[in-house]
């Protein structure tokens, strides 16, 4: 089937009490990692590009690359989504070069104008069949080249959204519960230790979630920086020569229960690089000698293949749902 909009898949996933994940793509092998697992657990997905994935890979070799893999996966629903979209220009862009979703996140602006730059991109790709995720409440973390610290986050403010979802139109809403772009979601202090010594962060405001649901009914909400960083990529990637100490993440049952809730798209990135640098990594140190590039790319799209299917069936839930 050709690339669809969220808009079905969202009604399903609200009414079905999971979520569908939102993958971010960089390159082939990451394409080819999310899209087998979909296929082979015949879940719906989404493929989202940021401005940053634009601009390393170039619009057309990532579009290019979606439409293969929808090429090779006739039976699975895929969106071609815009992740973080900075401005009009740069949705209009994507609307016109073959996406069916843009986000435009002018989550940083006053309500007001956030609400002004949101309506402009509802307008112009309602009127092209594309759909749009916007952003109320402000995510910590780095995204793109922008970095948020922990005090300049804010989370959404519930009495806000109808407002906001009413004067811009948008298709869906991401919000701020305390998830975080990134590897290093939470600082040491913000967290407690287990007994093994690994930072637990603090829970997911699902008081929030609960409120914007109530305000918002059968309105999908989205979760940005929902990786939960799995400690045997942080290992894997330490054992081998790198450097990546108290790097921690939302834990996944918490996702899982946003996933039963309101919560329709779940993004997921910094998981996915995790996979591929940790496996690499191994691969160089157990085969110096080696050079082709086809064999230390072809475990790491192995592995994330299998992260992959993880999320779809564990975390989600949307395994079985094309
Ligand atoms: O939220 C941001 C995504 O993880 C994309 O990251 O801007 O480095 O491509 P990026
Ligand atoms: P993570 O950094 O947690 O993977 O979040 C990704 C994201 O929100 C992309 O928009
Ligand atoms: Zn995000």
């Amino acid at each position: 089937m050709p690339l669809v909009t969220s808009t079905e898949m969202f009604k399903k996933a609200y009414d079905g009490g999971y979520a569908i994940g939102a993958f971010n793509v960089n390159n082939m092998e990451i394409v080819q990692g999310i899209t087998e697992a979909c296929r082979e657990e015949h879940a719906p997905v989404i493929l989202q590009v940021s401005k940053g994935a634009r601009a390393y890979a170039n619009h057309t070799y990532l579009v290019k690359l979606v439409e293969a893999a929808v090429a090779e996966c006739p039976d699975i629903p895929v969106v071609l989504h815009l992740d973080h979209g900075p401005d009009f220009e740069t949705c209009k862009s994507c609307i016109d070069g073959g996406f069916t979703s843009v986000m435009i996140d002018a989550s940083g602006e006053a309500f007001e104008k956030n609400i002004e730059i949101t309506r402009k991109v509802v307008e112009y790709a309602h009127d092209h069949g594309v759909v749009v995720e916007a952003e109320l409440g402000t995510l910590a973390g780095v995204e793109d080249d922008v970095k948020v610290s922990a005090e300049d986050s804010s989370y959404t403010r519930p009495e806000e959204v109808e407002e906001f979802v009413t004067k811009t139109g948008c298709d869906s809403l991401a919000i701020a519960i305390g998830t975080s772009h990134g590897a290093y979601k939470f600082t040491a202090a913000q967290c407690t230790r287990n007994e093994k010594g690994i930072l637990v962060p603090p829970p997911l405001r699902f008081d929030v979630l609960e409120e914007v649901s109530k305000r918002l009914p059968g309105f999908p909400i989205v979760l940005h920086g929902s990786s939960s960083v799995p400690q045997e990529y942080v290992k894997m990637i330490n054992e081998h020569g790198g450097k990546m100490p108290d790097a921690v993440g939302i834990p996944e049952e918490q996702l899982r229960k946003a996933a039963t809730m309101s919560v329709c798209k779940i993004n997921i990135d910094s998981d996915l690089r995790l996979a591929m640098t940790g496996t690499i990594r191994q691969f160089f140190d157990e085969h110096p000698d080696k050079f082709d590039p086809r064999e230390y790319l072809k475990p790491a799209r192995a592995n994330i293949k299998e992260l992959v299917r993880h999320k779809l069936v564990d975390v989600l839930g949307c395994s079985g749902k094309a």
